[in-house]
């Protein structure tokens, strides 16, 4: 099976949990874009009645192409469910890094204004450590990025992310990206922790304690796993 094939494998299972009526928060990503997919057929051969507030202007665009009704949290301020991609999952607790894709802010809005938090990948998202594989992604305010990262580089290796035209990258709120290089970090928690209090970081992508559940694909199925802190 090829990574796709898993990954429409993941959503689609993920998929499944969403019901009639309720507000569901979508996230970004290749994915989370088979996610999407599958949720706009549903809404169209089920006859779902659901509203949907999605992480990034690109999802919402797929979203609003595919007929799904846009909300915002003035009127829904919690959500039942989001779906959303990772790129990595830590085995047993269910901690996240997630924002290669540049929407890690509004995902962390979406998710914490939700009951549920189902992450969806293929299986080469599961690590047994964060931060081996993935860089941590930190969202910092454009005004003095430079001396925002260097504090940040007391605690990991931060670059800069560039766009496509080789100019500093935007996320959908206007600000940069620093890509931290941070090996395998040894307590998330703590290092989402130091991150959130250096002034003019607005976000970084560790997810600690956020998921629910994880549909994770690899060519024997999908596997539904629990976080621990849950069992
Ligand atoms: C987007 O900002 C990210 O958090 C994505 O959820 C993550 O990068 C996973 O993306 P893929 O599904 O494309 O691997």
């Amino acid at each position: 099976m090829d990574s796709d094939a898993l990954k429409r494998a993941a959503a689609e299972a993920a998929v499944a949990l969403v019901q009639s009526g309720m507000a569901v928060g979508l996230g970004t990503g290749s994915t989370a874009y088979y996610a999407i997919a599958a949720l706009i057929r549903r809404v169209r051969e089920e006859r779902l009645h659901i509203v949907a507030i999605a992480t990034s202007e690109r999802s919402a665009a797929q979203a609003r192409e595919g007929g799904l009704q846009l909300t915002d949290f003035a009127h829904h301020p919690r959500l039942d469910l989001t779906i959303d991609g990772a790129d990595e999952i830590m085995r047993g607790t269910l901690h996240l890094l997630k924002g290669a894709g540049g929407a890690l802010l509004r995902e962390k809005i979406v998710a914490s204004a939700s009951n549920r938090l189902a992450i969806i990948a293929d299986q080469s998202k599961l690590v047994d450590q964060l931060g081996v594989v993935a860089q941590v992604p930190v969202e910092v305010v454009r005004f003095g990025w430079e001396t925002t990262a260097e504090r940040v580089s007391r605690l990991a290796e931060p670059r800069l992310r560039l766009g496509p035209d080789g100019g500093p990258y935007r996320t959908d709120g206007g600000n940069y990206i620093l890509d931290c290089t941070c090996g395998a970090i040894a307590d998330p928690a703590a290092l989402e922790a130091a991150l959130a209090r250096i002034v003019g970081v607005v976000e970084s992508g560790l997810f600690i304690g956020m998921a629910d559940v994880a549909f994770v694909a690899g060519p024997d199925g999908v596997a539904r796993l629990g976080s621990s802190a849950a069992a």
